[in-house]
């Protein structure tokens, strides 16, 4: 009985700055500056890091260079280095590359599929199927992510249904969790309320996880109706940094030392050493100041 107490209380922080944080930086950030801010947030107590993404340089030109900046980290072994995967030649790339997950990207709304990955969402599932098969081969979990919960940049309003729908599908084709993408970062709580009371009904909330964007400086707020619905995972950067290439007008992900100041605030347990976050951020903010 006590033990579920400490288990409802713990929030996983997955942090996704090195990622998420970094690929729409148009300044050239080195590799052994990559590297050192993964080393980094590998003594924050993560437990998942996102490092990278294989996708084409021709199309995210800062992540190039992946396989060398996750041949060269120093590894933790209590802590799982994830990558993004579109599809097969990313998988192969992650894999020879020694990431110890993958995540494979989809949205909700057919404008961003296009736009973010070149295909339409029933394209993406297809080429998501052997991707995902490939990697259990290989031992490798899945995550899924879902963009475009809310709202679209090119759509507008996207319904909850859809969300639903493309979720559903992950989890079918073997995703052990699914992150809920708000990429525009500017969902009312209301939005996002209304969103899980539809998807909840039919995915396990364990098996779901929020990342945030913060463009209207809503994220945290809706982090607490997302914590309020029993989501205990989130996606952070550290410093704030970072957005998405495809998503105009969309600014960073939430930043990791505010969640985690906001969770000590309502007392859950992170596991994370405020400290060496914060001196992480510094060193992140470093990365992209003017
Ligand atoms: P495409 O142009 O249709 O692909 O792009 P293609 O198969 O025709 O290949 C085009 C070229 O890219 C070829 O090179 C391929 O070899 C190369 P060329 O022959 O012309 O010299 N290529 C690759 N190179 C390296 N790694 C690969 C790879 N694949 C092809 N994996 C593709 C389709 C999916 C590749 C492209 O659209 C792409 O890379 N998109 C990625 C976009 C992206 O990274 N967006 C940001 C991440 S998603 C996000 O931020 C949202 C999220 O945070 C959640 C949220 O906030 O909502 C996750
Ligand atoms: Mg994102």
């Amino acid at each position: 009985m006590k033990s579920d107490i400490v288990m409802q209380d713990f929030v996983e922080i997955v942090e996704v700055g090195p990622r998420d944080g970094l690929q729409n930086e148009t300044r050239k950030i080195s590799i052994k500056n990559k590297i050192k801010l993964i080393d980094q947030l590998s003594q924050c107590g993560f437990k998942r890091i996102e490092t990278t993404s294989f996708v084409s340089p021709k199309w995210v030109p800062q992540m190039a260079c992946s396989e060398d900046v996750l041949k060269g980290i120093n590894r933790n072994k209590d802590i799982s280095y994830l990558a993004l995967t579109p599809n097969m030649k990313g998988l192969e790339m992650a894999i020879s590359s020694g990431a110890d997950e993958v995540a494979i990207f989809g949205s909700a709304s057919e404008a961003f599929s296009k736009a973010n990955i070149n295909c339409t969402i029933e394209e993406s599932i297809k080429r998501f199927r052997p991707l995902v098969k490939f990697a259990q081969k290989h031992s490798l979990p899945v995550r899924g992510y879902v963009s475009c919960i809310t709202e679209c940049p090119f759509e507008g309003f996207i319904k909850p249904e859809k969300v639903l729908e493309v979720t559903s599908q992950l989890f079918e084709l073997g995703c052990y969790e699914v992150s809920l993408g708000e990429t525009l970062g500017k969902s009312s709580s209301q939005q996002i309320s209304t969103l899980l009371e539809k998807i909840l009904k039919d995915i396990p909330v364990t098996k779901v996880a929020g990342h945030f964007h913060d463009t209207k400086k809503f994220a945290l707020e809706n982090i607490k109706v997302a914590l309020d619905f029993g989501v205990r995972t989130f996606d952070s950067s550290v410093g704030g940094l970072g957005g998405c290439p495809y998503a105009p007008g969309a600014s960073g992900n939430v930043a990791t030392e505010s969640l985690l100041d906001m969770l000590i605030d309502l007392n859950y347990v992170t596991g994370l050493e405020r400290e060496q976050v914060n001196k992480t951020a510094l060193f992140a903010k470093t990365l992209v100041k003017n």
